[in-house]
Formats: C-alpha cells, structure tokens, sequence
C-alpha cells in the first residue's frame, strides 16, 4: 500500500533555528549509524524513516560509512526515499559526512581534498541525490591543513552538491578556527556536531560557547548512551540489543553494576517527572540553547514515538538538574 504522511506531521514537533542561519532543524533528529545497514531488514528501516517523518522529523543523518557494509545505510536511504517519499524530498534536510576510513589506499580517510570530494559524489550516487543538505567532515585530521580540508567544504557548497557544511568532534579550538576560517571564505560554518549525553559533558566546558559567539548551530549525538539512558538495561542485556550485538561501539563491557545504579536512580527521577527515562535524557540533552537538535539512532519505530511523544515535556527545574548532576557527572 502506498505510504502517505500524515497530515499532522508538523503538530507535535518543535523546530530550532539552527545558530544564525536561515535554516530551522526538528527538535529531534534521526540517525542512520545502525540498523539501516545491508545486514538490517529493509521493512523495519522503512518503517523506521515513516514513522519519524509522520512525527515532525524531518532531519536525517547520515555518513559515507554507515553500514554494514559501509556505504549501505545510504544505499538503503536512496531506495526509501525514492519510493514512496519522493515528492518530499523538499521536506527533508539531509546530510552526509566523510572523515572515516571508507577506501583502501591514502585517498579514502582523514581530510583531504581528494577525499571529501570523491567521498560525496559516492554519497551522493548511492543516495540517488543531485544534493544533500548539509556535508561534515566528520572528525578533526591532525596531518591535513585545516585551510585544505575547509576549502574543500567551500567548494563543494559553490559547485551545488551541498547547501551547507558542518564540522563533527572539533574540539572549542578547532571549532573556532574553523568557523573564521569558513566565514571568511564566504561559506559559514552551520552546525557542529558533537557526542552529549548525561554521560558525556566534553561540550560543556567550552565548546557551547564558541558556538554561542560563533553563532553556530548544533546537533547533539548518541544522547541515550546507545541506549544505556533508558530502561533496557536495567535487568540484563536483551537479545537484539546494541549491546548484544558484535562489532557495535556499545562493549557489553560498557554496562557495568556502577552505570546501571545510575540508570536505576535517573529512571527513579524520570519517573517522578512522569516520563520515561529515554524522554527526559533527550529533554535534558536539548535544553541548551546552542543545542538545535537532538540526533537519535532507533531500532524500532516505536522508540521514535516514544521518544517524540514526550517532547512536551522539556522543562527542567534546578533541583532536577542538580538531581542529574549528582547522579550521572
Ligand atoms: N558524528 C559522529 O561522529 C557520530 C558518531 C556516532 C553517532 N552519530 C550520529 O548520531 C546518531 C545517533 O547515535 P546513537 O544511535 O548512538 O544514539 P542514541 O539515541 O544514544 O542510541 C540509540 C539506541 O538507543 C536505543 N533506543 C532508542 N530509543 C529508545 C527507546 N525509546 N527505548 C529504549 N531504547 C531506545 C536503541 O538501542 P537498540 O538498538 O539496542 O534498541 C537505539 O539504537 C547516529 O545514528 C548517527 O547519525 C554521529
């Protein structure tokens, strides 16, 4: 049966400028690292990419190597869209990323020119795009000159195969050479995006500001731990789980008797809130005013909608953010 979107599609989500630019991100986003994969059932991917659209998402992110195999998860997007989401492509922001090992030889990883223009015209073909929305390089290359890597994000802007760039994992440093430097060149820099969760603060200390005086957006990644900031841990690892899976970033190794008492405790706490764990840790990660979207994997289309359903309730009193602080820093 032919999927139509819901009508409703844009009452429940919220939409963030994103920095100083003209262009407003969903409040929650959707990431293909997992799960999209040629090793995944294209149904439940399908689904998945239905369900966050018929919720307001209308960001998806990508990368040249998210799989497995590296390349699938964008070959799999391709086939979704060019079905029964065709006509709505002017609906979607959709970004891609090169900075990963993806190729044998010296021209396949890092930051040079050669790769990041080779890597997106790959993207691009296996998406079936004539453009994404946003390109990142997608981590720091300490040996390439940052001049070198950023001009090639400038160029790929003037020759159309993207509307903005981003940058992933620059540290407050990089951050702000990188967005002189870009302005500079006439293309500004739009979005970072970096790893925040209850669990991992590095963007606190100094990066929120360079994006304030910057005047750069931001989407904040794997803001659920993986998974370990919602209930599915709490009594062992279920099968199908990240976790539970070989070769994911996610060691069963990672979720020790210690992480899980604090899960327990902020499960307590989300409760007392009335919402689920997964809601409040993703209310929690958006509440910064720099932050202009909230970046989630899912296996499940229902997760999605748990996840967005709770986006009403986004407010923090101080007393639970020291509650917070207490429990997981
Ligand atoms: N720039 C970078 O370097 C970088 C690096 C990593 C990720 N990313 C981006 O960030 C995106 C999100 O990362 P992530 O997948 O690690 O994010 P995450 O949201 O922290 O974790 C997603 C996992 O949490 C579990 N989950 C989600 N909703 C749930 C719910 N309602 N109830 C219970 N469990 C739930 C699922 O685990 P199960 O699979 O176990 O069900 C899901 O796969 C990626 O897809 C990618 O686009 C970027």
């Amino acid at each position: 049966m032919k999927y139509l979107p819901s009508d409703t599609r844009y009452n429940i989500m919220k939409y963030n400028r994103c920095g100083k630019s003209g262009l407003m991100l969903p409040a929650i986003s959707l990431g293909l690292w997992h799960n999209f994969g040629g090793i995944d059932a294209l149904e439940n991917a399908r689904a998945m990419i239905y369900k966050a659209f018929d919720m307001g998402i209308t960001h998806f992110d990508l990368a040249n190597n998210y799989g497995p195999p590296p390349g699938s998860a964008e070959h799999t997007f391709g086939r979704i869209l060019h079905g029964d989401l065709r006509s709505y492509r002017d609906e979607l922001i959709i970004s891609t990323k090169a900075g990963w090992d993806m190729w044998p030889g010296p021209y396949g990883n890092w930051g040079s020119r050669k790769y990041l223009i080779a890597s997106l015209d790959q993207s691009l073909h296996r998406m079936g795009l004539d453009y994404v929305d946003i390109f990142y390089h997608h981590r720091p290359d300490p040996e390439t000159p940052l001049e070198e890597t950023l001009a090639a994000l400038d160029y790929i802007v003037r020759s159309g195969k993207a509307l903005y760039v981003g940058i992933s994992q620059y540290n407050h440093e990089q951050t702000r050479n990188a967005a002189r430097m870009l302005r500079k060149m006439g293309t500004p820099c739009l979005i970072h995006q970096p790893k925040y969760s209850m669990f991992e603060r590095w963007i606190e200390k100094h990066l929120l500001d360079v994006l304030e005086s910057e005047g750069i957006g931001s989407i904040v990644f794997s803001p659920l731990a993986q998974g370990m900031l919602t209930n599915k841990y709490l009594d062992g690892i279920p099968n199908g789980s990240r976790a539970s899976k070989l070769g994911t970033y996610l060691p069963k190794e990672a979720i020790t008797e210690n992480k899980i008492g604090k899960v327990r405790q902020l499960q307590a706490l989300a409760e007392h809130r009335g919402q689920s764990l997964a809601q409040m840790a993703i209310a929690w990660a958006g509440r910064h005013k720099q932050v202009t979207s909230v970046l989630i994997g899912a296996s499940k289309p229902e997760q999605i909608e748990e996840i967005v359903n709770g986006i009403a309730k986004s407010d923090f009193t101080n007393d639970e953010l020291e509650a917070i602080d207490d429990i997981a820093k």
